[in-house]
């Protein structure tokens, strides 16, 4: 039986509609999402929208419309962009469907049944924008003297009756699952500053609101909704069938990974675990908090005018150069920066002109000059074996880089080898060979196939809708594309006597181009 792997995204506020750094995380997840199937896992995929809490409740007063209906709305903009990112989720939820308010509040009754909820008067600085509390300690003042968040958002002062969660009972046992298990908060930055701020003391958390009722009825106490992060969390659970003892929940629960950005590590990392060991449930295994995407080194915003809609993006270059570049270009965890130029170079260099053209140019030399046939029975000589042995290692290299999240790094060394086999080209000459050594030529071409279809294999999951068109051309079936394929000797045999012949083919990684702008005319 394949071993199970369950991976979500945050769930995203839908109170305007995605920007890139909602299209980054979905297309980081989902290539791990592809490169865990890929690996023979049984992969359980969740991602969705957040919907209820003041901040979307504000915003659709301010356009004069229905919560429910700027969710209905904005949500599929969320749903469309993942189409067109080509993203392989499982489930997509929405916190307004009926079962997970069910979820939540199935939750919420176990933390209560555990004696960890009780009824208070809350009375401190929230931020809408971050839907957070903050303790006076990490205010900050801004123009004006207004108070602002860590994250430089506007705080309230707010004062209600409101249940409270005994978050301070989990100090202790939050920092042992921090010590027990290193890799339960990465990467170590984000470990040390969360190690940092439990050490520090947790104060009760006011986990209900009474001022407005966008949100999750708390159970038996109908005038008080949720916090927003209460029922958000929940989502995670919801999305396997909880609180139903259902096979999924028994297979995917605990989550292997939450992958969300760095601001909201301490949600995942603090709360989330606390209120999963108050209701008596595990904890994910990993709460992995990536880096921001700036915009040629600045944060996307309104008022500085450069928020970029991703959905552009896909139609200037095409979705797998921006989702190559994007786990390319930066180191992962880290913050990143990207431009048009920025992808257009990198896409270019790499996946047009390396990968791409040393696909064309294998593919339309055995079309051309061995009319379209692949020979089984070729003699590999020291060279041939010398590429062989470096692609192999590539995809090692990027197999053991990927299992760690480090994609920038397993693309060096995927493209390292495809440099090997540009290198390989460029001295074998086939061109030339033609018609000094015809026999050896065949040779060449041959082992340059079978290096171009493990390479693919190996990339797949960063670029998947190009490399199937690839594998497409090259007659290697749909279910010969994962890594397990790689380790099966026969194929090339097998694809020989089938008859295959490869057909004139078609260049799967064209150039792209900047746009031409008004200044550029
Ligand atoms: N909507 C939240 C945000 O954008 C993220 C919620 S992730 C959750 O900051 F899983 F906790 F729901």
């Amino acid at each position: 039986m394949a071993d199970p792997y369950y991976i979500t995204t945050a769930i995203h506020y839908p109170n305007g509609k995605p920007h890139i750094g909602h299209a980054y995380e979905t297309i980081a997840a989902d290539v791990i999402a592809r490169f865990q199937r890929a690996s023979g896992r049984e992969v359980r995929f969740q991602t969705g929208t957040d919907e209820h809490g003041l901040k979307m409740a504000q915003k659709a007063r301010e356009l004069q419309v229905t919560p429910r209906d700027l969710c209905d709305e904005m949500s599929t903009h969320f749903r469309d962009l993942f189409g067109r990112l080509d993203i392989s989720y499982d489930n997509f939820i929405r916190t307004t469907d009926s079962s997970h308010h069910r979820a939540s509040q199935a939750l919420w009754q176990a933390m209560e049944t555990n004696g960890d909820l009780y009824l208070d008067r809350y009375e401190g600085w929230y931020s809408i924008r971050d839907e957070a509390y903050y303790d006076e300690s990490e205010l900050s003042e801004g123009e004006g003297g207004v108070k602002l968040s860590p994250q430089g958002t506007p705080v309230e002062w707010t004062v209600e009756e409101s249940w409270f969660f005994r978050l301070s009972k989990y100090a202790e046992p939050l920092l042992a699952l921090y010590r027990d298990n290193p890799g339960f908060i990465q990467p170590d930055s984000r470990r040390n500053e969360v190690m940092r701020f439990v050490e520090g003391g947790l104060r009760d958390l006011s986990v209900s609101r009474t001022s407005f009722d966008w949100g999750v009825k708390v159970p038996g106490a109908d005038e008080h909704v949720m916090y927003v992060w209460v029922d958000a969390l929940t989502n995670y659970l919801t999305g396997l069938g909880y609180p139903d003892e259902t096979p999924d929940l028994d297979k995917f629960w605990p989550a292997d990974l939450h992958l969300i950005g760095k601001d909201i590590v301490r949600f995942h990392a603090v709360y989330w675990p606390a209120f999963l060991m108050s209701a008596g449930l595990p904890v994910p295994k990993q709460v992995f908090g990536h880096g921001f995407l700036l915009n040629r080194g600045k944060k996307e915003s309104k008022s500085l005018g450069n928020v970029t809609d991703p959905v552009m993006l896909i139609e200037q270059f095409g979705v797998d150069p921006l989702r190559y570049f994007l786990m390319r270009e930066i180191a992962f965890g880290q913050d990143g920066s990207y431009s048009p130029e920025a992808i257009v170079t990198r896409s270019n260099a790499e996946l047009a002109n390396s990968f791409g053209n040393l696909a064309q140019r294998t593919l339309s030399m055995i079309f051309k000059n061995l009319d379209g046939a692949i020979d089984a029975g070729i003699q590999e000589n020291d060279a041939d074996a010398a590429l062989l042995a470096n692609v192999r290692e590539g995809i090692a290299g990027l197999r053991t880089a990927f299992e760690k999240l480090s994609f920038s790094e397993g693309l060096e060394a995927w493209i390292k080898a495809v440099f090997a086999c540009n290198a390989y080209v460029d001295e074998m000459a086939p061109w030339a060979l033609r018609k000094t050594d015809p026999d050896r030529m065949a040779v060449v071409l041959n082992i340059l196939f079978r290096c171009v279809r493990d390479l693919a294999i190996a990339v797949r999951p960063v670029v998947p809708g190009s490399i199937d068109r690839l594998l497409d051309q090259m007659g290697v079936p749909d279910s010969e594309r994962d890594f397990s394929a790689l380790d099966d000797q026969t194929w090339f045999e097998r694809l020989a006597e089938s008859g295959f012949k490869v057909d004139k083919p078609e260049g799967v990684f064209p150039r792209v181009e900047l746009p031409q702008t008004e200044d550029a005319v």
